[in-house]
């Protein structure tokens, strides 16, 4: 027998080749040891962040501790959520935004549940082959410069989640964010190496007086101060959503876009609104999930892909051949559907009960083989061949769970900086399909349903995700970082956690697989999978590559007592609660 990587003695030994939950409270069953390959970087057994009443988890450890903050001060759920955002936006710009988009699925503890789309929309003056050049051939203009900017969402976002579920004053849950852009905070290593690494993209705009003064980033130890953005965001605890929209925010961002060549208009800005959606829930092994719909593909991907493998039945243990063929078919199958028929709903027909319905995965799962791969051009004759963003996840005292993505693209977005304003615009603009059969940035090759259109929210894989247990009760807040990829972290974070039973923080440091259709392969992390394993795969016809890391999530569990909270190993974050 191949060797196989077992998450526990418990696969041997019960009946169900699923471990049976053995303490006393069936709805937080006992964890299973987690056993990873000898290769591995992340060390099986590691410690989660344990809180008693409310955690923050985010790659930015700050922007968690303002979380708490807030929620120590009165602040719920949403109020932290929303406070943890705003101070991303400060401490973590390289993905916190003010200039980007995201999307936030929220549970009540009260059964109550919510998502809210604030993802940037195409300007007035964006057309379908905007990217295409003279020579056919796209441009580049969609990852970098002026013309890559979605209208911004994040602000309009943010206040309006607040405005809906928040209990605190807004000027109380901005005021973090604008002491820490005002009073500065002290550089930690990861951004000094992060703007380092991103000079090419911050240097050639306005940011770069801001971010690189006498042209070096700041060093790690020394005291970074955002006044302009201080003021801005100033504005924003005063006016609310308005300023950014219709005022003196506005005028900067169409100013800057008129300066540089870009297509926002402040016309493009006061038409914007988020819009609250309704969470698609789709339930696995018993087990709820709760996730983020069109003009995300998140929620959909995960469902589909989930519903192909409780179909597809039992697999062989964590790490095995068996398991990560299923895996990637599943995933393979379900991009497959995401990447030629999600798009903007307000733009296209979305077949979102099909998509997430066990018939259609049922019918799905008879098509992968036990023992050999399928090309995907077979599988979806119509497809042709051809990171930055950041997940919090929060709980409050009252149990309400609030799981949040957002995002820039690119690190650092289109690398555009609003003068006067102090703040980074997205390239979100690449999230569209700038010409079928060609990948965009992450190598997504995706169809019409996608294209561009004046008005139409790009399609997202952020997939910001509240899983219930069987009996209903919160278990998992979780979500990621990683363009197609956190499709793939964030549902294999659920299956470590449901199928293999893994503590959170095994589940977080667990090695991942990524299969997105195109490229027909399967991307491993480095170290993550056994040479034997990697051998049984190629020999079941799969092409394997590996990948230095997939995704970054920031998840909360509800445990015995309380909370464990974890950001990613592959991220440099943290969890804080009280
Ligand atoms: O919305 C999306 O799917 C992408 N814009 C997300 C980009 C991303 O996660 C980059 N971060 N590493």
């Amino acid at each position: 027998m191949a060797a196989v990587v077992v998450a526990g003695s418990a696969w041997l030994l019960a009946a169900s080749p699923y471990p049976r939950p053995t303490s006393g409270d069936p709805a937080i069953p006992t964890r299973v040891p987690a056993v990873f390959p000898s290769s591995w970087r992340f060390p099986a057994g590691a410690h989660a962040t344990f809180a008693q009443h409310a955690i923050v988890a985010s790659n930015n450890r700050l922007a968690a501790e303002v979380g708490a903050e807030v929620m120590k001060q009165g602040g719920n759920a949403v109020d932290a959520a929303v406070a943890t955002g705003f101070a991303l936006a400060v401490t973590f710009p390289e993905a916190g935004n003010l200039g980007g988009g995201g999307y936030m699925v929220i549970r009540m503890a009260d059964g109550r549940t919510d998502a809210l789309d604030y993802r940037e929309v195409a300007p007035l003056a964006a057309t379908r082959d905007m990217y295409i050049g003279a020579d056919g051939k796209v441009n580049g203009e969609s990852t970098i410069g002026p013309k890559a900017s979605g209208v911004p969402g994040a602000v309009a976002g943010m206040i309006e989640a607040h405005r809906k579920y928040g209990v605190l004053p807004i000027s109380k849950v901005l005021a973090p964010a604008i002491r820490l852009a005002s009073e500065g905070f002290i550089v930690d290593p990861t951004l000094s190496a992060s703007l380092a690494a991103e000079k090419y993209r911050i240097g050639g705009f306005a940011g770069k007086a801001l971010f690189f003064p006498n042209d070096a980033p700041p060093a790690a130890g020394s005291r970074l101060v955002q006044p302009q953005l201080a003021v801005t965001l100033k504005l924003i605890a005063d006016s609310g959503s308005r300023v950014f929209y219709r005022g003196s925010i506005a005028d900067s961002i169409a100013a800057e876009m008129q300066r540089s060549g870009g297509l926002i208009t402040k016309e493009d800005l006061a038409r914007y609104r988020p819009i609250w959606r309704r969470p698609i829930r789709s339930v696995y092994r018993g087990y709820t999930l709760i996730s983020m719909p069109p003009s995300s593909s998140g929620g959909i991907t995960i469902t589909e892909m989930l519903n192909i493998l409780e179909a597809y039945g039992p697999t062989r243990p964590f790490g095995s051949a068996e398991r990560i063929h299923a895996l990637a078919s599943a995933s393979q199958r379900a991009f497959i559907d995401r990447n030629s028929k999600l798009g903007d709903p307000a733009f296209v027909k979305v077949p979102l009960a099909t998509l997430t319905s066990k018939e259609y995965a049922r019918g799905i799962a008879k098509t992968i083989s036990r023992d050999h791969a399928d090309a995907t051009t077979r599988l979806a004759s119509g497809l042709r061949e051809g990171n930055e963003t950041t997940h919090y996840s929060v709980v409050d005292g009252s149990g309400n769970a609030v799981a949040t993505t957002t995002t820039l693209n690119d690190l650092y977005g289109s690398g555009v900086f609003v003068r006067g304003a102090g703040f980074f615009l997205n390239d979100e603009m690449d999230d569209f399909t700038s010409r079928p059969g060609i990948p965009n940035m992450f190598g997504l090759i995706q169809g019409a349903a996608n294209a561009i259109a004046p008005g139409k929210r790009m399609l997202s894989a952020m997939s910001p995700t509240i899983v219930l247990d069987p009996k209903g009760n919160l278990l998992l807040v979780t979500g990621a970082r990683g363009g197609p990829r956190i499709i793939s972290a964030t549902s294999q974070i659920i299956l470590d956690v449901i199928d293999h039973r893994m503590s959170l923080a095994d589940a977080m440091s667990a090695p991942r697989i990524h299969h997105q259709s195109l490229p027909d392969s399967i991307g491993v992390e480095r170290g993550g999978v056994e040479p034997s394993v990697m051998a049984r795969l190629t020999q079941m016809g799969h092409h394997v590559y590996e990948l230095a890391g997939i995704a970054s999530a920031a998840s909360i569990m509800r445990v015995k007592g309380g909370y464990e909270g974890v950001d990613d190993p592959r991220s440099h974050g943290g969890a804080v609660g009280f």
